[in-house]
């Protein structure tokens, strides 16, 4: 969703700060824009709806060269989209970027109106801007004016002030994502909602903490000074210097980065074992498996919920520990049953998810102990969990997501075999080593058949309605594999329990619908006669089923066969890859924008 960068020092700053929005591009975005001090020192803004390209070229034209800059995408949540709701906004040579909701908004704008005060947009952002400037209207300095209208605001939000007279920029965050950078060599220093932004442009990253005020300046000794809200100088942030080179515009030999994270899977389950059974991630897992619990509550959002669908098998499978997996969206205002004595668990790519952090905040709230399995280090959910174990995804670009997955299941798998007893035995982590490593060969093996899969999808891609649907612990990748599509493809997909379909979505099925049906080993009479039903009403059936199976073959219009023996309770990730490549091909074939599907954001921080 929104993005935010700010950036000061002797290189032209709009420059930096439109490479660093480039980056966040993946996150989703309807306008841009920037504002900063020119050479004449003034205060200039250019924002401008659809893609970053509109902007960047307004810019071209102008020549500019700016040594303070800030730059944000915006999400449209209060207001159309158009330019003026776009940010930064501006006033009185002060500028404002915004991420989040001010729930209080409009009682607040209700207040400024009646002051007289004239608003340029329909957004609550600009409400933060209108307070800032009512207050230094009222004498108060403007590090003063922010920390007053910052008490005042309600809501998660962060905010980043340029003031187009000094050019120093100022930062503040409540229950938001933000990050502060420092290039110690070039002297510059940036601030964004991502560290991603800021990745190979800094050498030493800092989180603030909520209520910490960031001040970026130059001709300072300091770049970057941190206040508590009552001034005082503030240690209260987590400093952490991180490996960034990533290039992020590096797709390598791929289409998109979306084919690029697909094929990272194989290598990425093979480390994974070596980093928790003897590398770095040993003492998290150590923490982790101590924590004492009687009962699992997973919480997630999209496909990180489907991950905890199988994270829930493998607990009550292996550690008979009673789970119970939940949309964060709907725990956090459901008032659940939950105990101190119970586990949050929170599944999230990006751990900045504000349904995922909002049911945590409740569980931490009620005495539970929180555990979350995560990628991003650094991020709010890591910071707010008890423990974490860090699910080793690396940059995930695609906003549909598809290794976060993989690794989210992978990591809790791990997760379940460190609490049984057997896990103190070497010779366990070596046979769970060397399953995780047939994963990984046969991923890799599908991955040479991308061909076959693509041959499928070009002969499916027109249909009308697509059904996923597999039994036991083939369901969650059903539900999965329907996202999956419906997000890149824009087809009418739905993931269903093959079970379920004579209750009710057996009506749609003529010979327009598409039936992918996942028949692994796993119930696979029962969910072969579920096809059976489909292939009476004249659907078009794809099976995904093993190999050498005839029957299964010749009930279908389409077969994957798949090998799945040795692969057990790991082999839904394996089905899995296949689903993946059967959405990236038809949403190829539809010609959608892949990485970026319309409507999408990679992270949703707002509910
Ligand atoms: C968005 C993304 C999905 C993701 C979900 C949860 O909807 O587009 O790919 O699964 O958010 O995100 P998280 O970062 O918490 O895993």
């Amino acid at each position: 969703m929104c993005g935010i960068v700010g950036h000061l020092g002797p290189q032209n700053s709009v420059e930096s700060v439109i490479e660093g929005l480039k980056r966040l591009e993946y996150r989703g975005y309807d306008s841009a824009g920037v504002s900063f001090v020119d050479e004449t020192n003034h205060l200039k803004v250019f924002k401008k709806t659809g893609k970053i390209e509109n902007l960047q070229k307004i810019l071209e034209e102008q020549n500019i060269s700016a040594r303070s800059c800030i730059g944000h995408t915006r999400w449209a949540t209060h207001g159309e989209v158009n330019d003026t709701n776009s940010h930064p906004h501006s006033k009185n040579e002060l500028s404002l970027v915004h991420n989040g909701i001010i729930e209080n908004a409009s009682e607040l704008r209700d207040g400024l109106l009646k002051k007289g005060y004239e608003f340029n947009s329909k957004t609550d952002s600009e409400v933060f801007l209108a307070l800032v400037v009512d207050h230094v209207e009222n004498g108060f300095e403007l590090i003063d004016a922010i920390i007053a209208t910052y008490k005042i605001v309600k809501g998660h939000s962060a905010f980043v002030i340029l003031n187009g007279k000094t050019g120093e920029i100022f930062a503040i965050k409540s229950g938001a994502p933000l990050v502060c950078g420092i290039n110690t060599v070039s002297s510059e220093v940036l601030v964004s909602s991502d560290p991603y932004a800021l990745a190979g442009m800094v050498d030493k990253i800092y989180f603030p903490e909520d209520k910490v005020l960031c001040h970026l300046s130059v001709g300072n000794t300091n770049l970057l000074n941190f206040y508590e809200l009552d001034k005082e100088k503030s240690k209260r942030y987590l400093s952490k210097k991180q490996d960034m080179v990533h290039d992020p515009a590096d797709k390598g030999d791929f289409e998109h980065f979306m084919l690029k994270e697909i094929h990272e899977q194989p290598e990425l389950i093979r480390s994974l074992t070596q980093f928790y059974f003897q590398g770095e991630g040993r003492d998290s897992l150590e923490k982790a498996r101590q924590m004492d619990f009687s009962k699992v509550h997973i919480t997630a959002c999209g496909t990180a919920y489907y991950a905890g669908l199988v994270v829930r098998d493998y607990l009550e499978k292996f550690n008979k520990i009673s789970c119970s997996p939940e949309l964060a969206s709907e725990f956090r205002y459901r008032e659940p049953l939950i105990k101190p004595n119970e586990l949050g668990l929170f599944i999230s790519q990006s751990g900045e998810t504000a349904d995922t952090l909002a049911a945590q905040a409740l569980c931490k709230e009620a005495g539970l102990k929180t555990l979350s399995l995560v990628n991003v280090e650094g991020s709010t959910l890591f910071r707010d969990c008890t423990e974490n174990l860090l699910i080793r995804a690396g940059v995930e670009i695609g906003v549909a997501s598809t290794k976060a997955f993989t690794q989210q299941v992978l990591t809790g798998r791990i997760f379940s075999a460190s609490l049984n007893e057997e896990f103190q035995n070497e010779s366990f982590k070596v046979e769970m080593t060397k399953k995780f490593a047939l994963l990984a060969q046969r991923v890799d093996e599908l991955l040479a058949r991308s061909e076959e899969i693509k041959e499928v999808a070009e002969s499916i891609y027109n249909y009308e309605g697509f059904f996923f649907t597999g039994r036991g612990v083939y369901f969650p990748v059903a539900l999965e594999g329907a996202l999956k599509l419906k997000e890149i493809a824009y087809v009418h997909a739905e993931g269903y329990a093959a079970g379920e379909l004579k209750h009710g979505p057996i009506a749609l099925i003529d010979e327009q619908k598409v039936n992918i049906a996942i028949v692994g080993p796993e119930l696979f009479e029962k969910a072969l006669s579920n096809v059976q039903e489909i292939k009476a009403r004249k659907g078009v059936i794809v099976t995904i089923g093993p190999r050498g199976n005839k029957e299964a073959e010749e009930l279908s219009d389409y077969y994957i066969p798949l090998d799945f023996e040795g692969l057990d309770e790991l082999s839904p990730l394996y089905v899995n890859v296949v689903n993946q490549l059967l959405s990236y091909y038809m949403a190829k074939f539809k010609g959608t924008d892949i990485d970026k599907p319309r409507n999408l954001a990679k992270s949703v921080t707002v509910e």
